[in-house]
């Protein structure tokens, strides 16, 4: 088993519950897959690039976003990564019907050898993963994933970002906050506060969730200049939503 914490916390108990939790507190799913849909629309449908036959999705979870990518390529086999064993469990019982267009990975990003993608990978995704990472390790990781990439392909980050002010990420972490808060209410169907949920009841426990996860964000400057020393074109932030982002790039 890894030691790296981010990778501990999805354990079997939080893995059960991911897919249903992430309705609430992992921003507007339905946008995030439609934003997704509409950035593969826009590269494909102006000949940008080819139809993509091969995924490798980095911290692929319960395999939310890579059933959504099978079913629009028909034809593709995707490598998904994922550190913890729990939530490749819950990815397996979640994309049965696909099993024979993928293979799993089970390990660390900080570990994980892509070398023998070299150049052959058409589209790379990954959500919400690579923010646990300090930034020397991301930086390597993304090298890793330029590496892999054939000419043309596409690289898609959903993550979560900060800035370099404490008050615009009080800001940030205010708002989705709030959002949690809206949602959860809206879920459980209360027409009555409950002390859980008052907002400085949410922000000190998703604080909490997130210190213990080791969230290391970074700014989304600090992830477009990366991309760009590391040699990725027509990088484009096509997402924004208080602390998540989404970004396209490019290997030509
Ligand atoms: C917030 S979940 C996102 C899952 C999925 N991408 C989604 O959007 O539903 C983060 C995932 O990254 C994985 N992860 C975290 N740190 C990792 C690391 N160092 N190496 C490999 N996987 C890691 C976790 O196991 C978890 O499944």
């Amino acid at each position: 088993m890894s030691n790296t914490i981010s990778i501990k916390k999805y354990d079997i108990e939080r893995a059960n519950k991911y897919d249903n939790d992430s309705t609430v507190n992992q921003g507007n799913r339905d946008v995030h897959v439609e934003f997704l849909d509409h950035v593969l629309e826009f590269f494909i449908e102006n000949n940008i690039i080819n139809t993509p036959y091969s995924l490798l999705e980095l911290g692929c979870g319960t395999g939310f976003f890579s059933k959504i990518i099978l079913k629009k390529f028909p034809k593709m086999h995707a490598y998904l990564v994922d550190g913890s064993k729990s939530m490749i469990k819950i990815a397996n019982k979640n994309l049965h019907k696909m099993l024979e267009r993928i293979t799993f990975i089970n390990n660390d990003f900080n570990h994980i050898n892509l070398e023998k993608f070299n150049n052959s990978i058409d589209l790379v995704f990954s959500a919400l993963a690579i923010h646990h990472l300090n930034q020397n390790d991301k930086t390597a990781l993304l090298n890793k994933i330029y590496n892999c990439m054939n000419k043309s392909s596409l690289f898609i980050l959903y993550d979560l970002h900060n800035t370099d002010s404490e008050l615009s990420n009080n800001l940030l972490e205010f708002i989705a906050c709030k959002q949690i808060q809206k949602k959860t209410y809206k879920k459980l169907d209360l027409s009555f506060q409950i002390e859980e949920l008052e907002i400085n009841n949410l922000i000190k426990k998703d604080r909490e969730i997130k210190c213990a996860e080791n969230d290391q964000e970074t700014t989304i400057k600090y992830h477009t200049d990366m991309l760009c020393t590391l040699g990725f074109q027509n990088i484009t932030v096509f997402y924004q939503e208080h602390r998540f982002f989404g970004l396209v790039a490019q290997k030509i």
